[in-house]
């Protein structure tokens, strides 16, 4: 087990790589299991949600090899199993993504209930719902889902938005019989890297508006190559790095048609970003101002970057307010960034419409979670001893701690490991002070 040593107070500077995306690369490497013929994909991240997916496929009888410079081979052809462990399924949320090549081989899945990041009870209702209107038949035990049964085109409405429910739809869709019409669907570019990779490999999937997307089922699925679209949400904490700790880095790979909703936070808040050829330059160009945002699915203001705010406006002068919608219970981290000094109150805002506004299903919403907070600003920060529970929380403590003054110790690092690829190695780059020991 290690933990990271982290003296704050130097401004970041430089040049960083973002890495593939997160939240797109282990769907890919699901989506492949359709071809007989191996895959690869290029600009996969070395992170812990990449391993748990191959473990994931090596429990199934497939194979996946490494070779150099984050390039990578999924081989369906020895799939023998059509279910893995309990273990590996809680360690991320890619158990359902599943279902389509399973049914495909199989006939038959059998599937743990997936685990990932503490953030909510995050149920798959919406999922099965879709599969079932699929034609699947789904049986219900208490740690899994057995689901089997021939696989129909259907029109599908997804009663809110889901960013893991129209992956698994549009994965499962790609080889049902006849036309499958998705509305309401998620718009999440990481939603069409996956289409574009299922094309690739033979698939007949549109988007033909902004939230719906039509699958004409096939029956083969051959080779592809695919290279993992970079991760937004590295961009925005490298962004936010910049922004709070006064420095200027120069964001390679990050993409502005996909960070527009953050571009314009950025702009209102007068923070500076220059777009070049290749990349952003994030840097801090003077006084910045205090700004309200409310998350919201594609092309809104991304719950996954809201820990990661939060710390930039505790260095604002004035008061700052971001509400929380897609996830119930998204502000645990808020008590280490308390104890560090913050003044941030949390509050639940007066909602006239809270099921249009939430995206949460309300019944899992409890008394004691809180959907906003209020942030102070300036607040001098001071470092902490104090443990990372999730990857974004995690992300949001270690530019807490390098923006603070003086020296804080983080345990969890595995958590923060789950999602970015050597994060600590590439602060170091930018100046950071930032070691990785042994506990
Ligand atoms: N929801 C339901 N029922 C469902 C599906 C979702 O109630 O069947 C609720 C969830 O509990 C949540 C909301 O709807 O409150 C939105 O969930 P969604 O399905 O959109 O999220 P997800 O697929 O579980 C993915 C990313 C998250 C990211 C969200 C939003 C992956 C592995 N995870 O989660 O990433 O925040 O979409 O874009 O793709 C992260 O990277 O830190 C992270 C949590």
């Amino acid at each position: 087990m290690k933990k990271f040593l982290i003296e704050g107070g130097i401004p970041l500077k430089g040049e960083v790589n973002l890495c593939g995306a997160k939240n797109s690369g282990f769907k890919l490497m699901i989506a492949s299991l359709y071809s007989k013929e191996p895959c690869i994909i290029h600009n996969f991240s070395k992170i812990g949600d990449i391993e748990t997916t191959v473990e994931m496929i090596r429990e199934l009888g497939g194979e996946v090899i490494f070779h150099q410079n984050h390039n990578l081979e999924v081989s369906s052809s020895n799939l023998k199993n059509n279910t893995f462990s309990q273990e590996v399924s809680l360690l991320s949320r890619a158990s359902t993504y599943f279902v389509g090549p399973l049914l495909y081989h199989f006939g038959e899945a059998i599937l743990p209930i997936p685990g990932g990041c503490k953030i909510g009870r995050r149920p798959i209702d919406r999922h099965l719902e879709g599969l079932k209107t699929l034609g699947a038949r789904i049986e219900i035990k208490e740690n899994s889902c057995r689901l089997w049964g021939k696989l129909k085109g259907t029109t599908y409405r997804f009663p809110k938005n889901t960013h893991g429910g129209t992956d698994v739809m549009v994965i499962a869709a790609a080889s049902a019989e006849g036309r499958t019409i998705l509305e309401n669907a998620a718009a999440e570019p990481e939603v069409d890297d996956l289409i574009c990779f299922l094309n690739k490999m033979g698939a007949k999937i549109k988007r033909v508006e902004q939230r719906t997307i039509v699958i004409d089922g096939v029956k083969k699925f051959h080779f592809a190559e695919h290279s993992v679209m970079p991760d937004r949400n590295e961009a925005v904490t490298f962004a936010c790095g910049a922004l709070s700790t006064r420095g200027d880095i120069f964001v390679r790979q990050a993409e502005p048609q996909f960070l527009e909703a953050f571009l314009q936070a950025v702009s209102k808040i007068n923070g500076g970003y220059e777009i070049k050829n290749g990349g952003i330059r994030f840097f801090y160009k003077g006084d910045l101002r205090p700004l309200n945002i409310v998350t919201r699915p594609y092309p809104g203001f991304m719950t996954d970057w809201m820990a990661i705010w939060v710390i930039l406006m505790t260095q604002i002068k004035g008061t700052s307010i971001v509400h929380e919608t897609i996830f119930e219970n998204r502000f645990a981290f808020v008590s280490g960034l308390q104890k560090m000094g913050a003044k941030i109150e949390l509050f639940n805002p007066v909602v006239p419409n809270p099921d249009q506004i939430y995206n949460f299903n309300l019944e899992d919403d409890k008394p004691e979670y809180f959907h906003a907070a209020r942030v102070i600003g300036p607040t001098v920060l001071h470092g902490i001893k104090q443990e990372i529970t999730d990857i974004r929380a995690g992300a949001s403590l270690i530019l807490a701690c390098l923006t603070a003054k003086g020296k804080s110790e983080l345990e969890g690092v595995e958590h923060v490991d789950r999602g970015y690829e050597n994060l600590d190695g590439r602060l170091r780059s930018l100046g950071a002070k930032i070691q990785r020991v042994d506990l």
